[in-house]
């Protein structure tokens, strides 16, 4: 069994400021460092890193070959990533003082999957495999489609939201990953208990973990709902957090592992990443999690 990630790969742009810029000001940053990232990209790292098969589907335009290099090298299968001619999408980020960040991402190469690239990789889907998918590729909608009859574990992080999320055919996911923003744009509901509730009402067949940063996280089904507490740490850098705990939990789930298991493994190595700078960078191996 593998998990097929079609997914986004960027350059982060990362600038250490102050405060997030405001509206009409002009800011000097205290760093800037280009790493490499991308929801997609991410993931598929901490999957590698967790020790799971995971097979990166996706674009980059000539600038971006060093991330597939860099998939490859932390045990990505990047035989389905494609070189295409428009450049590799790309995010500027800012970094606060207390490790949090801003992020715009503009989409390229990530935008520009083409039908048939989608049929080519879901014809490499054996039955029971994963699909794992975010929302900073286009033809999301299309892929959900496409894969309905291959009798795959659909996961969707719908990062980031947007309105037209609304509209995809989200029944046939079987596994949403999301955080508290996003599932509130879905359900325009704002506490917890109310926004699992208008989840499962909308998707009863799935099931659903909600990331809540330093208050943990809440997996719920139909018969039951388990929370697991974040880990206290020292924040530096909070980007791809959210990345490394959908890599860490599903490694484990793929596993066969218990849901209680695998939230903690995916809270741990969240707590881990924060500590570090940069996203794919940041990600850790699971010998440190092992040892954390
Ligand atoms: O989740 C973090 C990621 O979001 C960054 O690596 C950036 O590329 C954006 O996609």
């Amino acid at each position: 069994m593998k998990i097929i990630n079609f997914g986004s790969i960027n350059i982060d742009h990362v600038y250490e400021v102050e405060h997030f810029v405001q509206p009409g000001e002009t800011l000097n940053s205290e760093s800037y460092t280009v790493f490499g990232g991308g929801k997609g990209a991410n993931q598929s790292i901490s999957l590698a890193r967790a020790k799971a098969k995971v097979l990166h589907a996706g674009q980059v335009g000539e600038d971006g070959i060093w991330l597939k290099e860099k998939l490859q090298k932390s045990g990505v299968d990047t035989s389905l990533i494609k070189t295409v001619d428009t450049p590799t999408g790309h995010a500027v980020i800012q970094v606060n003082k207390d490790g949090e960040n801003a992020i715009i991402i503009h989409g390229g190469a990530n935008r520009t999957l083409s039908d048939d690239t989608i049929d080519e990789v879901l014809k490499s889907a054996q039955n029971q495999d994963f699909l794992l998918l975010q929302n900073e590729t286009n033809a999301v909608e299309s892929i959900l489609l496409k894969s309905k009859d291959k009798n795959l574990t659909v996961i969707f992080n719908p990062a980031p939201l947007t309105d037209a999320i609304k509209n995809y055919p989200l029944e046939l996911v079987d596994i949403f990953i999301l955080n508290e923003i996003e599932a509130q744009t879905l359900t325009n509901e704002n506490s917890t208990d109310a926004i699992l509730h208008a989840m499962q009402k909308l998707y009863p067949k799935s099931r659903i973990i909600l990331t809540l940063g330093k208050s943990g996280v809440i997996y719920a089904d139909n018969t039951r709902q388990i929370k697991v507490p974040a880990l206290k740490v020292k924040a530096i850098d909070t980007t791809g957090a959210g990345d490394t705990f959908i890599g860490y939990f599903l490694a484990e789930l793929s596993r066969g592992s218990e849901i209680k298991k695998c939230l903690e493994m995916g809270v741990k190595a969240s707590a881990l990443c924060v500590t570090r700078k940069g996203a794919a960078d940041s990600i850790p191996k699971l010998e440190e999690i092992t040892a954390f």
